[in-house]
């Protein structure tokens, strides 16, 4: 089938960060750092991004910040005529760098918030220091003028602090927050029993979200991800499988969305083979759950099917271990009541400990 064009490409630049994050969606087995593409190659991947109908480019990692080439990448990006965001934790930028990035024509920043208090942030990112480091970094990102969007990632740990989070962006003058709940891709899958929210957190979320929108009406946007295991119907994963986005990793592999490398069925091309292009609509791994024609029931006659269609692949892959079934989180699927019974059991593990990215042997109570 063709396709039409994607919208936006997410460069994940480097695996290298700073932070730990148990939620990190990045793969347990990563490329080693010596295989990531060089400025040249990545230059001109965005080139032909740009000439494919590519509009927004994110840059993001691992913490791209870890990047030396950063601003030079920015620079490239710009030329070839795509929207830059960096997506950062904030970890590695200094004022000065920031400041150059403007000067090479960076146009957003999206910054992630690990907790709304130090205790939280620095004990969920593993890194001590590091929400006062964020905060010195939001103001300069607010000095310099850039438009922000703060991504806050929250779990059980946490979601007790979204009103806060909500206020903080209020504060740092963004105009747009996400509010994003874990999803358990990649290494986060070790962490479902410490991250799972309970029911009802989830429902309190939804709540606090849609309050808020009213409230903050024109002043300030709020993308919701829900926790899709306590939800009746799954959500569109990447806006649905090949439609809208690509993923190249450090290595240069390109896939359909960032946790595509779980499904053993795929195969990927890698940007030093093969034209993006032909990449997006010849790769086996784009064309395998494109449209429609993959489905299995219940998805095949269901009048949602091209609403959601039918859900995450990847969540389908790690719950159901079949990555052509209907997403679990489905009220028609028949492993449905088995997701939401696992998500009860997982949300009452008050004592699971944290598993961080980077230590498997490091562990934490919970923070206030
Ligand atoms: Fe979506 Fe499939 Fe569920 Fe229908 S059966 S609502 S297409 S996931
Ligand atoms: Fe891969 Fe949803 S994360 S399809």
């Amino acid at each position: 089938m063709t396709a039409p064009a994607p919208i936006a490409m997410l460069a994940e630049l480097t695996y290298r960060c700073p932070l730990a994050c148990p939620y990190c969606s990045n793969p347990v087995q990563m490329a080693a750092i010596d295989s990531e593409l060089d400025t040249e190659t990545w230059s001109r991947v965005f080139r032909e991004a740009a000439d494919m109908g590519v509009l927004q480019l994110h840059l993001s990692g691992g913490e791209p910040a870890s990047r030396r080439d950063l601003t030079e990448l920015v620079t490239a990006a710009r030329e070839a005529g795509l929207y830059t965001n960096l997506i950062t934790s904030g970890i590695g930028l200094t004022e000065k760098r920031l400041m150059q990035l403007d000067e090479a024509g960076l146009d957003h920043v999206q910054l992630s918030l690990q907790g709304s208090s130090p205790e939280m942030a620095d004990d969920i990112g593993g890194y001590r220091g590091g929400f006062a480091r964020k905060m010195q970094v939001a103001e300069w990102i607010g000095k310099i003028g850039f438009p922000l969007t703060l991504n806050a990632v929250l779990h059980r740990r946490n979601l007790h602090q979204l009103p806060r989070a909500i206020e903080m962006a209020e504060e740092m003058g963004a105009r747009r927050i996400e509010v994003a709940t874990v999803q358990f891709h990649g290494w986060a899958l070790k962490n479902r029993d410490a991250l799972m929210p309970t029911r009802e957190q989830a429902q309190e979320a939804t709540q606090i979200v849609i309050a808020a929108r009213t409230r903050l009406k024109g002043r300030l946007v709020i993308d919701y991800v829900p926790a899709d295991y306590h939800e009746s119907y799954p959500k569109r994963c990447m806006g649905g499988w090949g439609t809208t986005g690509l993923n190249v990793t450090p290595n240069g592999l390109v896939l359909p969305c960032h946790a595509a490398q779980t499904i053993p069925q795929l195969t990927f091309d890698r940007v030093q083979d093969k034209p993006l292009a032909d990449i997006w609509h010849n790769g086996a791994a784009f064309n395998t759950y494109r449209g429609t024609d993959w489905m299995q029931d219940p998805c095949i006659d269901c009048d949602r099917k091209t609403i959601d269609f039918g859900g995450c692949r990847c969540q389908a892959m790690a719950v159901v271990g079949d990555p052509s079934a209907t997403d679990p989180v489905c009220i028609k699927s028949p492993h449905h009541k088995d997701l939401q019974t696992q998500a009860d059991v997982f949300s009452g593990r008050d004592d699971a400990p944290l598993i961080y990215r980077d230590a498997p042997a490091k562990t934490s109570e919970p923070a206030e």
